[in-house]
């Protein structure tokens, strides 16, 4: 069985008065699903104070563990300051930083080797997706992104298409579980059936506690990876509590 996961994406968002949301889901993170909360990397120490069930995460980290990178922030310092997660390779990050397929799989070594689980993000334009390269894109940046060694402990898939990120729009459920349904295949033809098929998959985009009962029944969405409605414990417990009842 795949233990479901429920991850907020602050973003460049939250300031310590923003805390309270993080005490005000406690009640939400008692159910089976694992709840996550991947804050600026300046509230993850005061954050944990407080998590209690919640888990936390980074939302980047450099590919190499130190040394002279003004600016960057490394696994180890995330794992210091609380973190069990990191989310990589984020469409923001690849759009905003240039982030490469090799890049990102770099930082998903480093997130290993400091004992992180990295949350993986791939997903099409609606370029891509308009010129049915959909299933192309996300084979290679699964690919690229994604190092050997993967398992079950040390990483989890985030499919976010690009066009459904903050815009309101989101897939038809059959488009959602056309891509779950590849990058499981995938998972299981490149690393086994036994690690393959216990990956945990997430859906990204536009998540809302208005349809995350239909996404959360498709097959092999295995949770979320929610930004704008994860701010607010009052717009992510709804969200929470679809998956723990799906
Ligand atoms: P959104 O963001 O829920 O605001 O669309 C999702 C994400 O970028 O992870």
């Amino acid at each position: 069985m795949r233990r479901k996961l429920a991850a907020g994406n602050w973003k460049m968002n939250g300031l310590p008065s923003d805390l309270s949301e993080v005490s005000e889901l406690q009640t939400a993170a008692q159910g089976d699903a694992e709840v996550l909360i991947c804050p600026p990397a300046t509230l993850l120490t005061s954050a944990s104070a407080q998590a209690g069930k919640i888990a936390l995460g980074g939302q980047d980290c450099h590919g190499e563990s130190s040394g002279a990178h003004t600016g960057d922030i490394s696994a180890d310092m995330l794992k210091s300051a609380g973190a069990t997660y990191v989310i990589l390779g984020h469409s923001e990050r690849r759009a905003d930083h240039g982030e490469t397929d090799a890049r990102i799989a770099d930082k998903t070594r480093a997130a290993w080797t400091a004992g992180l689980t990295a949350i993986v993000c791939v997903g099409e334009t609606l370029d891509d997706r308009e010129s049915g390269a959909t299933l192309d894109i996300v084979g290679t940046q699964l690919a690229g992104s994604l190092p050997d060694g993967a398992s079950a402990q040390n990483t989890v898939l985030a499919y976010e298409p690009v066009w459904a990120i903050g815009t309101g729009k989101v897939p038809t459920t059959a488009q959602i579980g056309e891509v779950h349904d590849f990058i499981r295949q995938s998972l299981i033809t490149r690393f086994g059936n036994d690690t393959g098929s216990m990956i945990r998959i997430l859906y990204g985009g536009s998540v809302k506690a208005s349809n995350a009962k239909e996404i959360f029944a498709v097959k092999d969405v295995d949770g979320a990876l929610v930004g704008g409605a994860s701010l607010k414990a009052a717009d992510f417990a709804p969200i929470v509590a679809a998956l723990n009842a799906a």
